[in-house]
């Protein structure tokens, strides 16, 4: 993709590739950390399936990682994967977009990066005719959604497994509305 600015250092979002992986499942980690409480042990678990999860779904070109680059520096990421969703009056087609993983390591907060990273998902969903994007938000990401034209829906949820013990811990912050 095009730099977004000119300057000393150039800013550049590109799309990921499998050698990318490990920063994506990196940023990923980092992203669950700031927003919840998990374990080491239930980090290093889900950095594996999910390792193998976005490999697999990008080979099959239904999962594209995004790439801030500050010079030499990557700086944020974010993800978005076409999931099958229901038939439903009003919509075409049976895809949805779902945006994901979104990371800006905190020292370059406040530039611009998420946002940069959902206008090039929201450009690459449209170019393969995908209607609709969908997302859990953060309390960090809500006002970026917001401002990009995403609105609160009527989801509801309910587990349906027991938590595994070693998550069932009084101290755990569980997330309020991750993306995940
Ligand atoms: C949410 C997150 C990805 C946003 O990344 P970002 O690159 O700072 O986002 P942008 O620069 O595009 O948008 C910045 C907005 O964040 C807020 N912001 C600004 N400076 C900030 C800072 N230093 N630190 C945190 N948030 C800041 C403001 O709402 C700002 O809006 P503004 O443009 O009106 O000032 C980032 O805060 C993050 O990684 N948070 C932890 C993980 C997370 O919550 N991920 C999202 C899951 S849905």
């Amino acid at each position: 993709m095009a730099p977004q600015s000119a300057g000393v250092v150039r800013t550049v979002v590109r799309t990921a590739t499998a050698k990318d992986l490990d920063l994506l499942v990196r940023h990923r980690r980092l992203m669950w950390e700031a927003i919840a409480d998990f374990s080491t042990r239930d980090h290093d678990a889900a950095d594996a399936v999910y390792r193998r999860w976005a490999r697999d779904r990008m080979r099959s070109r239904r999962f594209a990682g995004f790439i801030v680059e500050v010079g030499a520096e990557s700086v944020a990421s974010g993800c978005v994967w076409i999931m099958d969703v229901q038939p439903r009056p009003g919509r075409s087609g049976t895809a949805a977009a779902y945006l994901l993983s979104m990371f800006t390591e905190s020292d370059h907060r406040g530039e611009g990066h998420a946002t940069r990273i959902v206008r090039a998902a929201i450009r690459w969903a449209r170019s393969r005719g995908i209607p609709i994007m969908l997302l859990h938000a953060s309390d960090f990401g809500e006002p970026i959604y917001r401002r990009l034209g995403f609105e609160r829906t009527r989801e509801m949820r309910r587990s349906l497994v027991r938590a595994p013990r070693h998550k069932a811990r009084s101290s755990r912050k569980t997330p309020r509305r991750a993306t995940h």
